[in-house]
């Protein structure tokens, strides 16, 4: 198949802030973008020429969205298995439907993942109670219990602190199916984004290191100040899932560097990452762009980084003070940069924008970050 050049309709299954973005960065190409999404007011609503207003497991309107588009991608891996079947009548989905099939369970995912040789943590799926006391007598505690479906941002998750405690944390996870894995000593988290093309080229970038709190991205900096051996190693084992997997896309791994020195995988996302977001300041091609290139089958971009880069994360809460966000107080901060993503209603938690920054360092660019944030 040839490449889609631009002039071609790219349809999105999610208008959230990652399909905003990479809407933006497809309407720099000279494409236009279709997003499908639930919420007609969505954060990509205004950068798009059409919103389809629907639900992700509707495949009517899957397919009736497809066949106005050249290719279909995505912002979000829950999307109905008869959803991508119908949207794949009228045009390619890609990451196609069988990536998504084996990431969006986290169960599947974690066996795939050793089936096929990856390093991870230990790990159980549970079903019941009982296998959740037995996981936590083998794994101790802390242990962390992940629903198979749905979680992100530290959602759908229970914390397991004391083995006596599994019958409440079933109860707090709706006795959904899960996997409970064993709490691991971490020296850091890291992650690596990789495309590959429907030709088969691959381009990793250098890891980013993250750093959660509450379980949710707070801030990151490209390239991760680590040694180049675990550099390498890192941007080796995404391009190793990549190719596995068949990837057409992109695909951020969020890894896990232990106490002890081991690289594990923690859980895979086909599609942008919040991690990635310094690449549109920092990298030579964006996240964003790339993810276009790459379902385009175009020559992937340079993902060398050209100066260290970080951002930090603004949730709503900064909206739900005294009084409204200083943005131009922000912007005084040097080689800051904001980006709000436009969603209506700011409630604490919610991911409503981030600051970028560059530096000299990633210590630098991170100072100039969150010097921004604290000034708002
Ligand atoms: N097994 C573990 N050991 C230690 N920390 C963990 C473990 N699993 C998750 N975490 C922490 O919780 C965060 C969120 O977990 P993750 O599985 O990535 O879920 P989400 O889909 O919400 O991102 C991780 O980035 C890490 O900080
Ligand atoms: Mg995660």
């Amino acid at each position: 198949m040839p490449p889609i050049l631009p002039g071609a309709t790219i349809g999105i299954f999610g208008g959230g802030q990652l399909g905003r973005m990479t809407a933006m960065a497809a309407r720099t190409l000279g494409y236009h973008v279709h997003v499908l999404d639930p919420g007609a007011d969505c954060a990509a609503r205004g950068v798009v020429d059409r919103v389809v207003a629907a639900r992700f497991d509707d495949a009517d309107a899957a397919a009736d969205f497809a066949r106005h588009c050249d290719v279909v991608t995505l912002e979000i891996e829950q999307i109905g298995r008869d959803s991508l079947a119908a949207a794949e009548r009228f045009a390619p989905v890609r990451p196609g439907p069988a990536v998504l099939e084996i990431i969006r369970d986290r169960s599947r995912q974690k066996a795939w993942l050793r089936r096929n040789g990856f390093p991870l943590g230990d790990y159980r799926e549970v079903r019941t109670v009982s296998d959740l006391e037995g996981a936590a007598a083998d794994f101790g505690t802390p242990l962390f219990v992940k629903a198979n479906h749905g979680g992100y941002d530290g959602r759908g998750q229970v914390r397991l602190e004391r083995g006596d405690g599994a019958a409440a944390a079933w109860r707090d996870l709706a006795a959904r199916a899960s996997v409970a894995e064993r709490g691991l000593d971490l020296a850091m988290e890291i992650s690596v984004l990789v495309a590959r093309s429907p030709s088969g080229a691959l381009a990793a970038y250098p890891p980013a290191l993250n750093h959660h709190e509450n379980q949710v991205l707070a801030w990151s900096v490209l390239p991760a100040p680590v040694d180049p051996a675990l550099a390498r190693a890192a941007s080796d084992l995404a391009e190793g899932i990549a190719e596995t997997i068949g990837l057409e896309g992109i695909l951020a791994v969020e890894m896990f560097v232990t106490t002890d020195g081991a690289l594990l995988v923690n859980e895979l996302a086909p599609r942008p990452h919040n991690s990635y977001h310094t690449s549109e300041a920092a990298s030579a091609t964006s996240q964003f762009e790339q993810l276009v290139r790459a379902v385009c089958d175009l020559p992937l971009g340079a993902t060398d980084t050209v100066t260290p880069g970080a951002i930090v994360n603004l949730f709503g809460d900064v909206w739900l003070k005294d009084a409204p966000p200083r943005f131009d107080a922000a912007l005084a901060t040097r080689h800051a940069r904001v980006h709000l993503y436009g969603k209506p209603g700011a409630r604490a938690g919610r991911k409503m924008g981030h600051i970028s920054a560059i530096g000299a360092t990633t210590d630098e660019a991170l100072a100039r970050a969150k010097e921004a944030l604290s000034s708002l």
